[in-house]
């Protein structure tokens, strides 16, 4: 079993709740240490991009990838999370909003607007509870077929929103895009 990382690769905590295949991941490490002598630490965050190949990843699981530090849910979601997202009215969800940096900040938290793709199988976003930043556990977990954060029971649906418990935002998509078939970049070069 193997886990990617970025170029900081000092916490590994979140691991256990990692579901992983046999994903590869290359990372803008090279230049790194050019721009962290220069300090610009904007620059640096702007820069730290991620390739992740999903190619292996199969229907209905998930990998958790270390980027800028935080830990990142990549699912291939099954007809069954699919359905079971797009089936939910938004009225009845806590946040409206899609969160989501690839979109309007202000698009609304329609599964459509969550995922990476048209279909929506791909559902990518930042493993971190928006309570108090713990990882939730993933892999169907909760009352409503996603995530759940047992910390403090926050409940998240197939889509990454937050449905039950004190977390008060869906967890944020971040900015990420298929490259070409089979690789997903997590960021972009400024
Ligand atoms: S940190 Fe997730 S519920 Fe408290």
């Amino acid at each position: 079993m193997s886990i990617a990382e970025d170029t900081d690769g000092t916490r590994r905590d979140f691991l256990n709740y990692a579901t992983v295949g046999a994903a590869t991941v290359a990372t803008g490490a090279a230049i790194w240490p050019l721009i962290d002598q220069m300090n610009p630490s904007a620059d640096v965050m702007a820069f730290s991009v991620m390739l992740v190949d999903v190619g292996s990843l199969e229907v209905g699981t998930q990998i958790t990838v270390k980027w800028q530090g935080k830990p990142v849910f990549i699912r291939r979601r099954s007809e069954a999370d699919i359905s079971l997202a797009r089936s939910i009215r938004l009225n009845d969800l806590v946040d409206p909003i899609a969160r989501n940096a690839n979109r309007d900040p202000k698009a609304d938290a329609s599964d459509a607007n969550r995922t990476l793709d048209e279909a929506g199988e791909w559902l990518v976003q930042m493993g971190v509870c928006t309570h108090l930043g713990c990882v939730p556990i993933g892999d169907g977990a909760g009352d409503f077929g996603g995530w759940f954060c047992p910390c403090h029971g926050s409940h998240y649906d197939s889509a990454g929103r937050i449905r039950k418990g004190p977390a008060p935002e869906n967890l944020p998509v971040p900015i990420a895009r298929f490259v070409d078939e089979t690789t997903i970049q997590l960021g972009e070069v400024a």
